[in-house]
């Protein structure tokens, strides 16, 4: 069990009327395993993680996560709470404290006892930097804060996956920081981690491997270092360059 993959993804197509957004994803993630995808804007990387945790149903190819097949239906909503998920925009609850935020999930969706819960959450505070904004609501706090709580949020359920959608790119740049300093130290500790980011620096210095997609297909994979330095195809190349010259 413990030697299988995480998750797997074969052939996903996936289109939207016309519009087709992956035309036969394959990938692999090992337990432990952080992934960067990145890619043009418009290339179906949301579209992806979406399908990775089910919020999206493939229309082709299949996905597995921990040995159990990502499909509408009974088991679902068990394997989605098994799987965090960091989004741009922070999406806590405004009329609850930050604190409250936190505990909702573990009390609501897995029978956690509310002293429990309210115990851990303050520890994820901690472990995020900002144990003493527990009683604040979160249009009290910056964005970087927010984003913070919405990864404590995610924490609090004990996923075995982490995904996360661009979790910097709604965030000024003196809060970019303190947001990646968590994701990294989240990455030490073995937490398996798919990432949608443009922050490059992120990738070149924490993930295991580097996933260019463009196209509804991966083009190119490899150790980041790699990639920077030796892209293969025309469009990485390119991706690169723009990234690099900005
Ligand atoms: N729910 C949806 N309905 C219709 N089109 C969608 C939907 N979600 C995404 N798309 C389209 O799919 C394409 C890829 O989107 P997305 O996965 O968000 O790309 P990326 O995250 O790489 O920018 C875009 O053309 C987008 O407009
Ligand atoms: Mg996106």
């Amino acid at each position: 069990m413990s030697d299988q993959n995480l998750v797997e993804l074969q052939g996903i197509h996936k289109a939207f009327g016309d519009n087709v957004v992956l035309a036969g994803v394959d990938l692999s993630v090992a337990r432990g395993e952080v992934i960067v995808i990145a890619g043009p804007s418009g290339s179906g990387k949301s579209t992806m993680l979406r399908c990775v945790n089910g919020l999206e149903t493939p229309d082709r190819g299949e996905i597995t996560f921990d040995g159990r097949p990502v499909k509408p239906g009974k088991g679902l909503s068990a394997l989605r709470a098994e799987i965090g998920f960091v989004f741009q925009q922070f999406h806590l609850f405004p009329h609850m404290s930050v604190l409250d935020n936190i505990v909702l999930a573990p009390t609501k969706v897995k029978g956690v006892a509310r002293d429990a819960a309210r115990t851990r959450g303050q520890e994820l505070l901690e472990r995020v930097g900002i144990a003493e904004k527990a009683h604040q609501f979160p249009a009290e706090l910056s964005g970087g804060q927010q984003q913070r709580v919405a990864i404590a949020r995610a924490l609090a359920m004990d996923p075995k996956l982490m995904l996360f959608d661009e979790p910097t790119s709604a965030l000024d740049p003196e809060m970019i920081r303190e947001v990646l300093d968590v994701m990294r130290d989240l990455a030490r500790e073995g937490m398996t981690m798919l990432v949608v980011t443009h922050e490059m620096g992120f990738a070149r210095e924490v993930c295991d491997r580097l996933v260019f997609i463009d196209g509804g297909l991966i083009v190119e994979e490899g150790p980041p270092a790699e990639f920077f330095a030796n892209a293969q195809s025309e469009r990485a190349r390119e991706f690169v360059d723009k990234i690099i010259h900005h």
